[in-house]
């Protein structure tokens, strides 16, 4: 049996400092071998949100650790590293910058092939780790920074169906935690909080639920919710207001998905439908099984990644790594770290006033 590809994945876009070493097994299912991940929460906990500055200090202090201990823990030896996968955005640029150099410096010295990877593809292939999937399917990716549906078609292959037209999912679920006087970052414990509330307590907004097609509006939702927790003054009603915020994006999702749906559907002649969700708030149960009952009635086969690999890692980096390895498809040394970097670079923009649906 020929070697199996051993590929190091590094990951620092934002405030997690990741590496980590992944291969197949005989069957081609791809195989974490380590992945440890450094998160900053402390470091910017009393500023209620990331300062680059900070977090790229914090990943020029850990890069070299995390890298080690994820060689370590893989049981493997750096002599067997065949390729190096590192994020290039997008992100911050100060942050990308860190395990960007790190990981073309190692791969230099190695001489082995260097990966430059986009963060958001590295999200679109995490539920390939540890299971066979393959393309096309529909991807909802849902993270702190974007929300998007999209048909995966092959590895660099995307059509961007729908997106945000302003805040981000788990932006809104952080400024909503932010309002309840939660601890940044608050978006997971909406959920604990939402468990404890009346989801019918506040009728809240859905901004564009019946046009744009499945491109989605968090904005106006956030006004509303900062408006009515100026009037709360128990701990019910934060429970509450969790709960009903929790619910209406429950119900948003349900609504743009389906569109989705039809839109994938038109694009290709499918033998079976699979609809991905991945990002930091496909971790969120409750989103997790209304999208797993809405796949139930229509047809699909609803794939998430484990919980521990919808947030920021590097196994989804070294994921992209492994695939790109295969098809010989590197990077040349003086890649630029991509602070912007769209999936499907020619989907127009659609941010900001004046945005036509
Ligand atoms: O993918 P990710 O780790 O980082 C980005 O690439 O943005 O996503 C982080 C986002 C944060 O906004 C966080 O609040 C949200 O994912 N998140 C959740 C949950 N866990 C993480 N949102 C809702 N429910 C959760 N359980
Ligand atoms: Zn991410």
């Amino acid at each position: 049996m020929s070697k199996k590809p051993l590929i190091l994945g590094i990951e620092s876009s934002c405030d997690e400092t990741a590496a980590s070493l992944i291969t197949e097994n005989s069957k081609g299912i791809p195989i974490v071998l380590s992945n440890i991940i450094s998160s900053q929460v402390e470091v910017h906990k009393e500023f209620g949100g990331v300062v680059p500055e900070l977090a790229a200090r914090s990943h020029v202090e850990k890069i070299d650790w995390i890298v080690k201990k994820a060689i370590d823990e893989s049981g493997r030896s750096i002599k067997e590293i065949d390729a190096v996968a590192s994020t290039a955005g997008p992100g911050l640029v100060v942050c990308l910058s860190v395990g960007l150099s790190f990981g073309k410096a190692f791969a230099a010295t190695i001489n082995k092939p260097f990966i430059a990877v986009n963060h958001l593809e590295g999200h679109a292939l995490s539920p390939k780790l540890n299971s066979k999937i393959d393309y096309p399917y529909l991807l909802l990716l849902i993270s702190g920074g974007h929300s998007q549906y999209l048909s995966v078609k092959g590895l660099g292959k995307y059509k961007r169906l729908g997106t945000t037209i302003d805040d981000a999912l788990g932006e809104a679920f952080d400024k909503t935690a932010k309002l309840l006087g939660i601890e940044f970052p608050g978006g997971p414990h909406i959920e604990t909080f939402a468990k404890k509330g009346d989801p019918n307590k506040y009728d809240l907004p859905k901004p564009i639920f019946n046009k744009g097609g499945c491109n989605l509006s968090f904005a106006g939702l956030k006004t509303a919710i900062l408006k009515i927790s100026k009037t709360i003054k128990t701990q019910q009603e934060k429970f509450d207001l969790a709960a009903s915020f929790q619910k209406t994006i429950e119900e948003i999702l349900y609504k743009k998905t389906k569109v989705a749906f039809n839109e994938f559907e038109k694009l290709s002649n499918l033998k079976e439908k699979k609809f991905v969700v991945a990002g930091g708030v496909a971790a969120n149960k409750k989103i997790r099984s209304m999208l797993m009952n809405l796949c139930k009635k229509n047809n699909y086969k609803s794939i998430f990644p484990e919980i521990e690999l919808c947030g920021d890692n590097a196994a989804m980096i070294a994921m992209v790594g492994l695939e790109r390895f295969k098809l010989e498809e590197f990077s040349s040394l003086d890649h630029p770290a991509k602070p912007r970097w769209a999936l499907d670079e020619k989907a127009t923009f659609l941010k900001g006033a004046g945005v036509k649906l």
